[in-house]
């Protein structure tokens, strides 16, 4: 059976762009016709400044809300990277199979790095070795596929080419996964600044619409969405960055795509109404969700102890192997 991982990282409170992007995929077809492990890697929310109470409190957040988008933990493995020590056995072994030009080269350290200088903050290392902590945390479960947004393309591109590299230089140890995208909204971008990804730990909250806003403060954030220039409604990344933004969210919510769905709109204005009530009804059931299960946080505690422990199954006998073809002895 075909083996799914992937993860979010309690960063910040999660977007639309993680919903459409992961999140919703993950629910409605990853979970059905796979194997499927989803995990918040908690982690990775360690690489930037952070504040250890929020990390706690956004973590719980997160795994909330992967149960509220529809995902069930009787299907799936849902549970926090921190829980499996697998993920940091493996990372280290990945570290030392990587090289440091491949690390440097990867875009989000590109872009990371220099945000933090110029915060103040000094880049922590692990900022600089976290795609081998992410690819740790996919070839431990041995997945196939790993249903990602666009933006992870690249770190998914590494954890192959070490997954080869292993596998060649100290037998076969890795199944090799490959990236899965949504066919639209793969790349959501922000409503204020089409041309940067609608990205959680950004700070500029207008141009982002969180899973738990009020339908309001959508509705706001939708109507006031920067648009392009021209007047007519056309699908054109390049060209019309705001205007194919609002036409893929609205494809994404109804069906469709966001070519033919151009033709229906003459006008910026009736465009941006649709997209504020189409996400607004996609969002509703999330929220009510979620509201229902805070009320209960013991369950999904223990969703996640019950995880933990399933993903450790899983993860160990992989580990083990990769710790004995590396040439550790075994304890
Ligand atoms: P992150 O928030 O970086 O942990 O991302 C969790 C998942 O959501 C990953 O699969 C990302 O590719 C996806 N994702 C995050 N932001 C977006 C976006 N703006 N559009 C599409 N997918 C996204
Ligand atoms: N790097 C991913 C992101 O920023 C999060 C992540 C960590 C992940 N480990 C993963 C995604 C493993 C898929 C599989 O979104």
């Amino acid at each position: 059976m075909t083996r799914v991982f992937s993860g979010v990282k309690p960063t910040g409170h999660l977007t639309l762009g993680n919903y459409l992007g992961a999140l919703r995929r993950w629910a409605e077809v990853d979970q059905h016709r796979a194997d499927a492990l989803f995990c918040v890697v908690d982690l990775h929310a360690l690489t930037v400044d952070h504040d250890p109470a929020r990390v706690r409190r956004l973590s719980r957040q997160a795994a909330t809300l992967l149960l509220a988008s529809g995902i069930d933990p009787e299907r799936c493995t849902v549970f926090l990277q921190s829980h499996v020590d697998e993920h940091t056995r493996l990372s280290y072994l990945l570290e030392c199979v990587a090289t440091d030009g491949e690390m440097r080269r990867m875009i989000q350290y590109k872009e990371k790095a220099p945000r933090e200088r110029e915060r103040g903050t000094s880049v922590r290392l692990s900022l600089l070795t976290y795609p081998a902590l992410m690819a740790a945390d996919i070839l431990a479960y041995g997945a196939h596929e790993v249903p990602v947004g666009e933006d992870q393309t690249q770190h998914v591109e590494l954890t192959r080419d070490l997954a080869v590299r292993f596998n060649q230089r100290y037998g076969h140890t890795f199944v090799v996964p490959k990236a899965t995208h949504p066919k639209v909204a793969t790349r959501v971008m922000n409503l204020q600044d089409p041309t940067s990804k609608m990205g959680k730990s950004d700070d500029s909250g207008p141009g982002i619409v969180y899973l738990l806003d009020e339908p309001d403060v959508v509705r706001r954030k939708i109507m006031r969405a920067v648009t392009d220039s021209g007047l007519d409604v056309v699908h054109d990344r390049e060209e019309r960055p705001g205007i194919s933004n609002l036409l893929e969210i609205l494809a994404a919510c109804v069906g469709g795509n966001p070519e033919d769905l151009s033709g229906a709109y003459q006008s910026y204005g009736a465009l941006k109404k649709d997209t504020a009530e189409a996400v607004v009804e996609l969002l509703r059931p999330v929220q009510e969700r979620h509201r229902e299960l805070c009320a209960d946080p013991g369950y999904v505690e223990q969703v996640l102890r019950t995880g933990a422990h399933k993903a450790r199954e899983m993860a160990r006998p992989t580990v083990d192997t990769a710790y004995r073809a590396i040439g550790l002895l075994p304890a």
